[in-house]
């Protein structure tokens, strides 16, 4: 068989394990345990280093005994041979975070544990569980949805995750502690994991029931990456009084839980709960806030001024623009897990939810609404959609990060090809757009949901902004990466060679800065930015004024 090969962002080749180094790797597994058991570290194994499990890892590699001053935990990044995930492996092992993010923490925190410290290291082996006192879960859970706006029409892909239980029961010590931080659909602790984990542990002989605990992650990939996991209050729970106190005392040890207090729940499906409800809160909130962007492009009205004066009211603080579609791993699923949970999981017929579908929904067709407005800033520069070339600031699902996954601007280059449009990207966090990459072999890919996609297999993230930028004819401001905030209208024409189309999607642009593109001949639309057209206007006039004194003048 040919030797397979993981990619990683930065154009690594790293050759997949083959059969003969597995039992060589568990070796070096077991010395490095050894010593750190000597050095009486407790040993946790995260699985699944992406995202959360790799900042998680580092965070817990890097905590210190009170008692002895010293590190207290011995880490293992556990993670699928893979090809799209292998590299990660590697990476971590040379001290590299495979996450990329604006928090300066991150990547000393992770060369830090691995190369001085030396309390984290990652594996490719499943037998790595064995050796664990602690196991953290920190896989994925899929929502697969059938159609674009049509949530309840979709499943969770329990079958990766209930193996995932299946490898751990097979695997750990009777006593290990399973802490799930996976965002699970709620039910899934109690009555699918821990029927499933206790059978096997009979199948073993091992007559005590798994240590299950739940315990949901609030990360947010970013500025305050590690301080949103580390320094944040976190909700937890267990399947009975030592499992709960097994993750109380383990939180306690790698959180900064003093300052950031546990919130203890009963059950695990309450904190199961807790994540969904919390993640469904936002994604409504962001769901109404589409048709006030809407309502406010028909009247004049600029949102982000309206937000700005009502977020001045304490109670009304947390009111956010949605930009262009809300992506990121967790909104645009979560609310799923908890509307599926209920039907599979915990078998009630009636179809209780509204809001919470209805919010996913509109969030996930937000991104075709975007696409409109650039046809419609092209069209009134009398340039049609098909052919256009469009260039997409932000491939990312917010600022900051190089995060990709559902993000609006994926849904709106896909929407925009479909129509006709030549696309670019610039993206500074993002190396590659995997989504695109791999769309003729990932099943869940988008692209299924319109045409003309095949071209968007070779997109490439532009790295050069000025290069990017010429002869485009329209430029779509997708995230509020930093690099975008300060953009100069006369930089950004100059590059393009000529005026151009200008679709603001995340309130970038302020009024001085659309005035300018205005009176530098471009077209400027902009989600929720209806005072543009007296912006517009107001130059109009300006200039007509002009005219006329220079004509009287002569
Ligand atoms: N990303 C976020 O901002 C965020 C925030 C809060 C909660 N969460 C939740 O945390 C969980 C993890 O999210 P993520 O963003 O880190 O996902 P991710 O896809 O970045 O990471 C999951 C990792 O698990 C690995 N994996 C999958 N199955 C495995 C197995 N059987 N053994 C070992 N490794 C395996 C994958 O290869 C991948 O690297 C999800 O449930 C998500 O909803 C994520």
């Amino acid at each position: 068989m040919d030797e397979q090969f993981s990619v990683s962002p930065d154009g690594v080749r790293y050759a997949l394990p083959g059969q003969d180094e597995y039992g060589q790797e568990l070796e070096r597994l077991k010395d490095l345990v050894e010593a750190a058991r000597e050095r009486s570290q407790e040993i946790v194994v995260v699985m699944g280093v992406g995202f959360v499990g790799a900042v998680m890892a580092a965070i817990v590699a890097d905590t210190v005994d009170p008692s002895t001053g010293k590190p207290g935990k011995f880490v293992i990044g556990m993670q699928r041979p893979s090809t799209r995930s292998y590299w990660k492996i590697p990476k971590l092992n040379e001290g590299v975070s495979p996450v990329k993010a604006e928090d300066p923490e991150v990547d000393p925190m992770i060369r830090r544990c691995v190369l001085e410290k030396k309390t984290l290291t990652a594996t490719f082996v499943y037998d790595a569980l064995k050796l664990a006192d602690v196991v953290i879960v920190d896989v994925q859970l899929d929502y697969a949805k059938n159609e674009i706006g049509n949530v309840r029409n979709g499943h969770v892909e329990m079958n990766a995750l209930e193996q995932s239980f299946d490898i751990i029961a097979h695997h750990i010590k009777p006593d290990c502690l399973v802490l799930i931080e996976t965002t699970v659909a709620p039910g899934t602790t109690e009555q699918v994991a821990f029927p499933a984990m206790r059978k096997i542990f009979r199948q073993r002989g091992i007559q005590n029931d798994p240590l299950l605990a739940h315990s949901y992650e609030r990360v947010m990939p970013g500025r305050e990456y590690v301080a949103s996991i580390r320094d944040f209050w976190r909700v937890c729970s267990g399947v009975n009084d030592e499992a709960r106190k097994r993750v109380v005392k383990f939180l306690n040890e790698v959180l900064n839980t003093k300052k950031f207090p546990l919130t203890v729940l009963d059950k695990p499906i309450e904190s199961e709960t807790a994540k969904i409800m919390e993640n469904s809160y936002r994604s409504t909130i962001l769901a109404f806030m589409h048709e006030w962007s809407v309502f406010a492009e028909h009247n004049g009205v600029d949102i982000e001024k309206v937000i700005r004066a009502i977020k001045v009211r304490p109670t009304h603080s947390n009111i956010i623009f949605p930009g262009p579609g809300i992506g990121g791993y967790c909104l645009p699923k979560d609310g799923g897990l908890g509307v599926w949970a209920n039907k599979h999981i915990l078998g009630w017929e009636e179809e209780l939810f509204k809001f919470t579908p209805l919010a996913i929904d509109v969030n996930d067709t937000r991104s075709l609404y975007a696409a409109q407005l650039v046809r419609d800033a092209l069209r009134n520069m009398n340039v049609p959609i098909a052919s256009a070339d469009v260039l997409i600031l932000g491939a990312s699902y917010r600022e900051d990060v190089g995060d990709t996954r559902y993000s609006g601007s994926e849904i709106m280059a896909r929407r925009l090809a479909d129509m006709g449009a030549e696309i670019r990207v610039h993206d500074p966090y993002v190396d590659r757009w995997w989504e695109f990459e791999v769309q003729e072999t990932y099943l869940a890919s988008r692209a299924a949901f319109f045409r003309n996609q095949k071209k968007l297999k070779d997109l490439k993230i532009e790295k050069d902004l000025a290069q990017a930028l010429k002869g485009i004819e329209a430029v779509v401001l997708a995230v509020r990466h930093h690099h975008y905030l300060e953009l100069d209208p006369d930089w950004v024409v100059h590059q393009a060679g000529h005026p151009i189309a200008v679709v603001d999607c995340f309130c970038i642009l302020d009024d001085a800065k659309i005035r300018r593109y205005l009176e530098l001949g471009c077209e400027v639309k902009g989600l929720g930015r209806g005072h543009i057209r007296r912006i517009k206007e107001g130059v109009r006039q300006t200039a007509a004024k002009l005219i006329l004194t220079s004509g009287l003048l002569t």
